[in-house]
């Protein structure tokens, strides 16, 4: 690139008067300008702006898409005369490759909105898109049309994507075929592909792109979503009997999954900001599959900046979701270096990788599995090129299998996905670097906007909805109640309204699609099925007709009276069996309750577990925060308090004295073990229960799942009102919650009941 020299001599002579000699002066704006577009610089234009070209939708900017100010005050790229910077019209690949048929209409080159149709020579049969349109991305609507006839071999024809060439034509078990791009296109994706034994070609289909070909959002999380759902859920199956769909969550292999956005200087500062969001969007979405992957997340340009370290996942302590969202979140650019060093980001990984080997041992390593994610632009203009990095990390993950044919075995052990991002990509630099089987790894953006989005949509909500307690804790968009209802998709309102109108008003739990738990004194003598009404709103018809309600057989609320209680509360649970089913969705969902494989599912209990490892984990300390629901207009709020156990119950428990109606002495006659025990002010100010909260779940949330562990059922004072909400403790003030570790054998005879085929039975543990 030529040096052009943009200060006159005089100019030079002021500026190394004012600048000591140190500089020239600035790069200077022009001949700059393109016909058709407009250009932005990051830093005006000092040394290291970049000039950026914009082209509105369907052309780019063309020779260059960037222009750099470098040290010596030259932009890099300079102008040239005979070609003026401009914006040109998209262009689609050739589709004129296609074999065995003909395309509409004929032309040499091929626009954005043209169209194209296809039609087969005739005893040839069309797969594909009979019809295609140029996208303003570069692409062809559809999918590539192949024209084929019955020939006997093992796969069909793989057919050649538009601007592409293909060598091979048999298709038999194990036979190749091979792609390449043409003339000024670049091939991503598979450029080779095999013929398996089950009639599958290997690999995913390749695309030739331009350097204008982007990626659109809704690509990029269709395809990289399909890839990272295989690489969350692999090994071990596990088969989800509620929504009759089999899902495949890896329980005990160890994921390690390694993140590097790029800050250099060809990376604007707003494309950082939007890679950390993304970035959280997708920690938070993995961790909703019910794994627990292992993270390291660096930010690099010349330097490393080591955000969240992978080793200490390995230091037997467990390190909080919420602490590594934390650390991206306060990541901020410093100062920006000029460089970008893609190997020293491979060798870190690397030598963490390493590491991670020798403390988990040369047996262990082999069920790890790795993941990479970078976001960066494959500007490395400095420690060179990271494939002999990458060639000794694969030896690694594939334990230097030299026969090809188990190196292939171990390939799903690494993942490496880039995300080209910048103004501009180097394409050829990254696109080697990319590791992993089946689908696309490599995605071009053009802006990562969308991207934070992008990773909320790659999970499909379909493939999990069946998960107990799976729920959204954040939600930006969208109006209060439907955010409730994703946070709290379990919730369900019933109201009891008796033949002589008097009504009462509870909160339930769903716990599987036909059943809501909720608290037996909801019910009085005399209630039939057709006075309970249960509104939960699965977009099928808000309110659910009855068909059963079931009592604890041991709740009796006189059953103490002799001895002093004259309401006494224990066993104060119900099931709720409704007519017909509710529609399971991202915001209507059962909970998990205890004692059952899922629950030890979703605590990441590993093998074999019982109810108590699971009582231990929830209820542990002489303190456990819990939560449960208030009814607020048509949608809920949230209400704290703390389970006070082992040494602190004695003394929460005695305030049950307190209550006119007992006259027992001691508070255990009122209050059994079944109970757990909420309210006061220390140490910490609880929150109440009011009437209208009975029945409603006590919960605890364990990452991204909910567990019930208890039922709201009486209190000491009432200090909500008519009015309920959101109401503080005094002193003296308390709560009891029919513990659900204790109710389990009633939950399980209907719950678990496998004698009937009404409905789909959760599993419960054996003990
Ligand atoms: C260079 O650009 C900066 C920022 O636009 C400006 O403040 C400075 O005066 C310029 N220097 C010269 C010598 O033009
Ligand atoms: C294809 O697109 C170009 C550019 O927009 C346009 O000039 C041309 O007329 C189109 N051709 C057809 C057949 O529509
Ligand atoms: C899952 O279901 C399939 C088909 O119903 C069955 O063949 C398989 O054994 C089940 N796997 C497990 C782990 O239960
Ligand atoms: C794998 O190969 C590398 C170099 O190719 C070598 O240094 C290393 O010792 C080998 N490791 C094993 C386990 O054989
Ligand atoms: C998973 O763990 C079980 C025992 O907990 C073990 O038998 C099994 O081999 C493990 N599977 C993998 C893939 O590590
Ligand atoms: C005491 O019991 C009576 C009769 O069951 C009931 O109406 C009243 O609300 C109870 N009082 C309190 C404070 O619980």
């Amino acid at each position: 690139m030529g040096f052009a020299v943009h200060c006159s001599w005089l100019a030079a002579l002021l500026c190394l008067h004012f600048f000591g000699g140190q500089v020239c002066c600035n790069c200077t704006e022009e001949n700059m300008e393109i016909a058709g577009g407009h250009y932005t610089l990051t830093k005006q234009l000092q040394k290291g702006s970049l000039l950026i070209y914009h082209c509105s939708e369907g052309y780019y900017p063309y020779p260059v898409m960037t222009r750099l100010c470098q040290h010596d005050d030259s932009w890099r790229m300079a102008p040239r005369r005979f070609t003026p910077q401009r914006c040109r019209v998209v262009e689609c690949p050739d589709p004129n490759v296609m074999e065995y048929g003909e395309v509409f209409p004929p032309q040499e080159k091929y626009f954005v909105k043209n169209e194209t149709t296809y039609e087969c020579y005739s005893g040839y049969t069309m797969r594909g898109s009979a019809r295609r349109v140029c996208l303003p991305n570069g692409k062809w609507s559809g999918s590539t049309p192949i024209c084929s006839r019955e020939s006997g071999h093992n796969c069909a024809d793989p057919g050649i994507p538009a601007g592409a060439s293909k060598a091979g034509n048999i298709f038999g078990i194990d036979e190749t075929v091979k792609y390449s791009c043409n003339s000024n296109l670049f091939l991503v994706g598979s450029s080779e592909r095999v013929c398996l034994e089950n009639g599958q070609w290997s690999g995913k289909e390749p695309a030739c792109y331009y350097k204008h070909t982007y990626d659109t959002s809704l690509e990029v999380s269709q395809a990289f979503g399909s890839s990272i759902r295989e690489s969350l859920t692999t090994l071990e199956s596990l088969n989800d009997t509620q929504a009759g769909k089999t899902i495949r969550i890896s329980k005990n292999g160890t994921l390690n999954i390694y993140i590097a956005v790029d800050i250099s200087e060809s990376i604007e500062e707003k494309d950082v900001t939007k890679a950390k969001d993304a970035i959280i969007t997708l920690i938070k979405k993995i961790a909703s599959f019910t794994v627990d992957p292992n993270y390291e997340i660096v930010f690099f340009s010349s330097d490393l900046y080591e955000v969240v370290n992978i080793l200490d996942f390995f230091g037997g302590k467990k390190v909080e979701l919420n602490a590594i969202i934390k650390k991206v979140e306060d990541f901020k650019v410093g100062q920006k270096n000029t460089g970008t060093d893609l190997n020293l980001l491979f060798k870190k990984f690397e030598q963490q990788m390493a590491v991670i080997k020798i403390r988990v041992g040369k047996e262990q390593f082999k069920e790890h599995r790795h993941v990479f994610i970078l976001f960066t632009d494959g500007a490395y203009n400095m420690g060179g090129s990271p494939e002999p990095t990458l060639v000794r990390i694969k030896n690694m993950v594939y334990m230097n299998h030299t026969v090809e044919q188990e190196a292939q075995s171990r390939e799903e052990y690494l993942d490496i996905y880039i995300f080209a991002i910048g103004n501009e990509i180097f394409d050829d630099d990254l696109q080697p670097l990319v590791t992993g089987l089946g689908g696309k790894h490599y995605f071009r953006m053009k802006d990562i906007e969308d991207l934070q989005e992008t990773f909320d949509a790659i999970i499909d909500e379909e493939e999990v909805k069946g998960l107990c307690g799976l729920h959204k804790e954040y939600e930006m968009f969208g109006n209060a109640q439907e955010a409730a209802r994703k946070k709290y998709p379990w919730w369900a309102f019933i109201t009891i309204q008796n033949d002589e109108g008097k009504s009462r008003s509870c909160i339930g739990s769903l716990v599987n699609p036909y059943f809501v738990l909720t608290a037996a004194h909801c019910f009085k003598f005399g209630d039939e099925q057709k006075h309970v009404k249960v509104e939960i709103d699965d977009g099928q018809g808000r309110v659910k007709q009855v068909k059963d309600f079931i009592l604890h057989p041991k709740y009796n609320i006189n059953g103490k009276v002799k001895e002093g209680v004259l309401e006494f509360y224990d066993y104060d649970v119900a099931l709720i069996q409704l007519e017909e089913y509710v529609q399971i969705s991202s915001s209507v969902r059962p909970i998990c309750i205890p004692c059952t494989q899922e629950t030890s599912d979703a605590l990441q209990l590993v093998g074999v577990s019982t109810c108590k490892q699971q009582e231990e984990l929830l209820l542990k300390n002489d303190l456990e925060r819990v939560s449960f629901l208030t009814k607020r207009g048509s949608s809920v709020d949230e209400k704290d308090a703390h389970a006070k156990l082992g040494g602190s119950r004695v003394d929460c428990i005695k305030h049950a004295l307190e209550v006119p109606n007992i006259t027992a002495t001691d508070p255990k006659v009122a209050v059994t073990d079944n109970f757990l025990c909420t309210g006061g002010l220390t140490p910490f100010r609880d929150h109440v229960a009011c009437k209208g909260d009975s029945g409603g779940a006590v919960f605890k949330n364990y990452e991204h799942r909910t567990i019930q562990v208890a039922l709201v059922s009486w209190g000491t004072k009432d200090l909500c009102g008519s009015g309920g909400g959101i109401v503080e403790s005094d002193q003296t003030s308390r709560d009891f919650h029919i513990n659900l570790f204790r109710v389990v054998d009633f939950l399980k005879t209907i719950l678990g009941n496998d004698e009937q085929d009404e409905y789909s039975t959760l599993e419960f543990l054996k003990d």
